[in-house]
């Protein structure tokens, strides 16, 4: 069966009045990382994204991170921003982000609509099924992409590093944006 999310896509963007106030009370934003991290060059990439979530240049964002296979529902309704890692696994995202997928897809599909979402892939050779896949889904959600993926093979070298630098601090400013 189709999944129903195509038809939300005409709803506008929202999020919960409650958060909106929580925030307007100098409350923090909440960016979350959904990350399935089985290596060290994953793990590279995800301490990159999260010191960039986590300069000192942003104000304001509370950054939570969840293992792909522990992120429930309630901590992306929780959430004003979504980042999400995986490797490539025979050319789909991992089976553990799919797993993430699977548990919030209709929890969250009428309360998330427009929720900022940014992703980073890693693989050997060839990550372009896993960006396909990851963005179907949450296009399904009516998720907003609010820059490319970040997509690295091989060893991370700097310039890797550089790029989840900035996908992990572009998406702490969209995560504020969204709330404020
Ligand atoms: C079962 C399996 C399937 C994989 N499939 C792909 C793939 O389709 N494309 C790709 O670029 N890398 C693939 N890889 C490589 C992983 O993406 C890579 O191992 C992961 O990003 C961690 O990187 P590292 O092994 O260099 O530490 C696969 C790895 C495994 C274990």
């Amino acid at each position: 069966m189709r999944p129903a999310g195509p038809a939300a896509q005409a709803r506008p963007a929202r999020f919960s009045p409650a958060r909106r106030l929580l925030c307007e009370a100098g409350g923090m934003a909440r960016l979350l990382i959904v990350h399935h991290t089985p290596s060290p060059a994953t793990q590279v990439l995800l301490e990159a994204v999260l010191e960039g979530a986590r300069t000192d240049e942003i104000e304001g964002v509370e950054v939570v991170t969840r293992p792909a296979l522990a992120a429930t529902a309630v901590d992306v309704l929780a959430a004003d921003g979504v980042v999400l890692g995986t490797p490539a696994n025979i050319g789909y995202m991992s089976g553990a982000l799919k797993h993430f997928f699977d548990g919030v897809y209709y929890p969250c599909l009428t309360d998330t609509a427009g929720l900022p979402y940014a992703l980073y892939v890693h693989g050997n050779d060839d990550t372009a099924g896993a960006v396909r896949a990851v963005e179907a889904i949450a296009k399904g959600m009516s998720w907003h992409r609010h820059r490319p993926p970040v997509s690295v093979t091989g060893a991370p070298d700097a310039a890797a590093r550089e790029a989840c630098w900035e996908l992990g601090a572009l998406s702490a400013l969209a995560t504020l944006e969204r709330v404020g």
